[in-house]
């Protein structure tokens, strides 16, 4: 099973560098947020999409199953004033959120993470809304000298795979940047506009 993000090493989801790579601003833009939107950052680390989606957005529900990542992220909120942050303890396989509360459930370099896909995959159909979208972000499954090791990862392919089988329909599929890969899916009964 993969392990977790070691937050010892939380600086590293903050480095400059990484907007060389996967550019917050950029994913943002492909996603089509307004500014009455409802925004899950799944596995929000410490807010490197959290707050710039903030800006753009009504809510943003920041969740971890690390209180120390929330701290973080609590931290950086506070400093800048923002007020459209709510920073929940989340559990491994459940999403403590109430039925339809988001129009975006996001995750990015998360879903490699999950112990129980099935699970939070259903709570997501769960909490999202009439027409919402899973936007799921992750390492391709190639060689580098960073990031997750090569075993831990899955392809778009399998992850597409394994959203399908759980109610999900693909909407649109991208790269977002070099390293990554961008899936959309919106939820089976959905209608399309
Ligand atoms: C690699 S970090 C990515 C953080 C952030 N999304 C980013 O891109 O900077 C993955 C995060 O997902 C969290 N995580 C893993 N499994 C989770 C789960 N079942 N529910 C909520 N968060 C989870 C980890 O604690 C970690 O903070």
């Amino acid at each position: 099973m993969a392990h977790k993000f070691d937050v010892r090493s939380a600086e590293v989801l903050d480095s400059p560098d990484r907007k060389r790579f996967l550019d917050p601003d950029s994913v943002l833009d492909k996603i089509g947020l307004r500014k009455e939107t409802i925004f899950v950052d799944l596995g929000c680390g410490t807010g490197y999409f959290s707050i710039p989606a903030s800006f753009r957005v009504k809510k943003v529900y920041a969740l971890d199953v690390q209180q120390e990542m929330l701290d973080i992220l609590h931290g950086k909120i506070k400093k800048q004033g923002i007020t459209n942050i709510e920073t929940v303890l989340s559990e491994e396989s459940s999403i403590p959120l109430p039925d339809g509360c988001a129009d975006v459930l996001f995750m990015a370099n998360v879903f490699h993470e999950l112990e129980d896909r099935g699970s939070i995959l259903e709570e997501g159909k769960r909490i999202l809304s009439s027409g919402g979208r899973l936007v799921i972000i992750d390492w391709k499954k190639i060689e580098m000298d960073f990031g997750p090791p090569i075993e831990e990862r899955l392809t778009a392919g399998e992850v597409i795979a394994i959203c399908t089988d759980a109610g999900f329909k693909l909407r649109e599929q991208s790269d977002a940047g070099p390293y990554n890969y961008l899936l959309i899916f919106g939820t089976a009964n959905e209608k399309l506009v």
